[in-house]
C-alpha cells in the first residue's frame, strides 16, 4: 500500500512537471539559442551578427533547415547580408538610386546559404543549407552565423538610434517556440591570437525550446522486443502512431510505389508509411541475443518505414540501467549521456559517417543494425521481469511507443501472471527518480 502511495506521488509529480513545454527529462537544458550582436553603429546603419546555437544533446536540424524570422519594431530594412539571405526582397520602392536594400520586409525570413556559396557572400560558420548537428554528434556543426547591415527605410536618416531589436522570433522548424530577446552581457571576441579582446556594443539572447507534442500530435516511432529465451516477438503496440483504415491515414502496401511527394507548407515531406498495425515511420527492434558468463549481447535494428524520407544523421537515445556497463558497440557510434551526474543510465547511438549515418527510405536498404555487449553488473543484472529491455527509447529526439511491461517476453517457467511484479515496480520508481533528478 505504501509503495502504491509513493508511486502515485511520483506519477502526480511527473504529470505536474510534464506540461512545462519543451521539458525533456533526457535533455533538460536542451534549447536553440539565437544570439543577436550589435557590432557597430555607423551613422544611420548598424552592423549586426546573428548566431544560432543548437544546444541540444541529440536533437538536430535536418533538411530543409532553419528559416529564421522576426518582426522589426519600426521601419528597419536589411541593407546587406553575408552568410545567409532573405527569401523575399519585398517592397523597396522607398529607396531611389544607389543600391537597393537586400530586404525591406517587415517580417523577413532568413535562410542559410548552400555549401559552396560564392566566397564574397560567405561568413564564418555559414553555408550549411540550414542544417545543424546536435552538440553530441558533431560539435563542429552545431552553430550557424550570418552578418547583416541594417538601416532605416528612408535613405537620408543619419540616425541609428531609431533602429531597434526585433521580436517574434521563429525558427521555421516544427515544435519550436522562441521567447523574447533578453539583453545579456556583451559578447567578447578574441583577436591577435588571444592577446586582445573586443566586444559587441550590445547582445541579446533568444531561447527556443522544442516540444514533441507541438511538433507532431502523434508519435513517430515504436519499439518491438524479443529475447533468445522466448520465441514470441512482442510487436509494436497496435495503433502506436495511427490506425490503419482510419480516415486520413494513408499507407503503402509492400511492393507498391509511394504516391507523389507531398510537401507541407514548411517544405517537409508528409510521411508516407508502409501499412502496418502500428503505422509508425520508424520501428526500433531490441533483441536480447546471447547471454555469456559475464556479458550479455543486444541487437538493435532501426527500420525506416517512411517511403519518402531518408533520415540523415539519425540518432537513438536509450535509457536502461545497464547502459553504464556498455562494453562494446558494433557498427554504431555510442556516447553516454550523463545528464544527472552519477546516474549513468542513458546513452546515444548514431551512425558512422559514410557507412550508416543515413537511414534510407523504405524499399531501399531501409534499416541499420548494431550489436552491443554489456557486462552483467553483479547484484542488479537479471533476465527476470523484463529487466533486459529498455525503459525508454527515442529516435531523433522523439520518444518511441513501447509495449506495455506486462507483455515483455517472459522467461520460461515464470509463475507470474497478471499484476506487475514487485521488482518492476521498484525499477519503475527508480526510473522515475532518475528522470526527475
Ligand atoms: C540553453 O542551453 C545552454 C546549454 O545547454 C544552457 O547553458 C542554457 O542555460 C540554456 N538556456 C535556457 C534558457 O534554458
Ligand atoms: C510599396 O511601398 C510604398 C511606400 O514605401 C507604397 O507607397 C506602395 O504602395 C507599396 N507598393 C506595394 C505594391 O505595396
Ligand atoms: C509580434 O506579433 C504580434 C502579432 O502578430 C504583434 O502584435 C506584435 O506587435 C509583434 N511584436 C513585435 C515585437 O513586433
Ligand atoms: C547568450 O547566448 C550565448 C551564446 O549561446 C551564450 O554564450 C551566453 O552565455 C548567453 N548569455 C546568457 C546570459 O544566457
Ligand atoms: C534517398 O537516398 C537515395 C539514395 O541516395 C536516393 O536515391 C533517394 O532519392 C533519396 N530519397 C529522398 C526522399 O531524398
Ligand atoms: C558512464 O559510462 C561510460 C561507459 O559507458 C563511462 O565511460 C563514463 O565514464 C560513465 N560516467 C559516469 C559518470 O560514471
Ligand atoms: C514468452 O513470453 C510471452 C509474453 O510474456 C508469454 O506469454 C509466453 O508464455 C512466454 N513463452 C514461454 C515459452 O515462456
Amino acid at each position: 500500500m505504501g509503495l502504491v502511495l509513493i508511486l502515485f506521488f511520483f506519477f502526480s509529480l511527473l504529470s505536474f512537471i510534464s506540461p512545462t513545454y519543451g521539458y525533456d527529462p533526457l535533455d533538460p537544458n536542451g534549447n536553440i539559442t539565437i544570439k543577436w550582436d550589435v557590432m557597430q553603429d555607423n551613422s544611420g546603419s548598424q552592423d549586426l551578427r546573428v548566431w544560432i546555437f543548437n544546444y541540444q544533446l541529440f536533437r538536430h536540424v535536418e533538411q530543409p533547415g532553419w528559416k529564421l524570422s522576426w518582426t522589426w519594431p519600426g521601419d528597419e530594412v536589411i541593407l546587406g547580408m553575408w552568410g545567409a539571405e532573405a527569401t523575399e526582397q519585398g517592397n523597396c520602392s522607398a529607396f531611389r538610386g544607389g543600391q537597393l536594400p537586400h530586404c525591406c520586409e517587415k517580417e523577413p525570413v532568413i535562410i542559410d546559404l548552400l555549401p559552396g556559396a560564392p566566397y564574397n557572400k560567405q561568413f564564418s560558420n555559414c553555408c550549411k543549407g540550414g542544417i545543424l548537428s546536435s552538440m553530441t554528434q558533431d560539435p563542429s556543426k552545431y552553430v550557424a552565423a550570418f552578418q547583416m547591415n541594417i538601416g532605416g527605410s528612408s535613405t537620408d536618416t543619419a540616425d541609428s538610434s531609431t533602429l531597434g531589436i526585433p521580436g517574434n522570433f521563429t525558427l521555421g522548424l516544427p515544435g519550436y517556440t522562441c521567447g523574447d530577446p533578453v539583453e545579456v552581457p556583451p559578447s567578447k571576441f578574441i583577436e591577435d591570437h588571444g592577446r586582445r579582446q573586443t566586444q559587441a556594443l550590445a547582445t541579446f539572447n533568444v531561447t527556443c525550446c522544442y516540444s514533441q507534442f507541438r511538433a507532431t500530435p502523434a508519435p513517430t516511432c515504436c519499439v518491438s522486443l524479443s529475447a533468445f529465451y522466448n520465441d514470441t516477438i512482442i510487436p509494436c503496440p497496435r495503433c502506436s502512431c495511427g490506425c490503419q483504415g482510419q480516415p486520413g491515414a494513408k499507407c503503402v502496401k509492400p511492393g507498391e510505389l509511394p504516391p507523389v511527394l507531398q510537401l507541407q507548407p514548411n517544405g517537409v515531406a508528409q510521411p508516407v508509411v508502409q501499412c502496418s498495425q502500428h503505422m509508425c515511420p520508424i520501428k526500433v527492434h531490441w533483441h536480447v541475443k546471447v547471454s555469456y558468463k559475464q556479458y550479455w549481447r543486444v541487437k538493435i535494428t532501426i527500420t525506416n518505414l517512411n517511403s519518402v524520407k531518408n533520415y540523415s544523421e539519425w540518432n537513438l537515445v536509450v535509457l536502461h540501467p545497464n547502459m553504464r556497463s556498455v562494453t562494446q558497440v558494433f557498427s554504431f557510434n555510442y556516447k553516454p549521456l550523463d545528464q544527472y551526474g552519477k546516474i549513468n543510465d542513458t546513452g546515444m547511438f548514431y551512425g558512422i559517417q559514410f557507412y550508416n549515418d543515413m537511414l534510407l527510405q523504405s524499399g531501399r536498404i531501409g534499416n541499420v543494425q548494431s550489436e552491443m555487449l554489456l557486462s552483467k553488473d553483479p547484484g542488479i543484472f537479471t533476465f527476470r521481469e523484463g529487466w533486459v529491455f529498455p525503459r525508454k527509447i527515442s529516435f531523433n529526439g522523439d520518444e518511441c511507443v513501447m509495449p506495455p511491461p506486462d507483455e515483455y517476453p517472459r522467461l520460461p517457467n515464470n509463475g507470474h501472471a497478471g499484476a506487475m511484479p514487485m521488482p518492476c515496480i521498484i525499477s519503475l520508481s527508480l526510473l522515475l527518480l532518475t528522470t526527475m533528478f
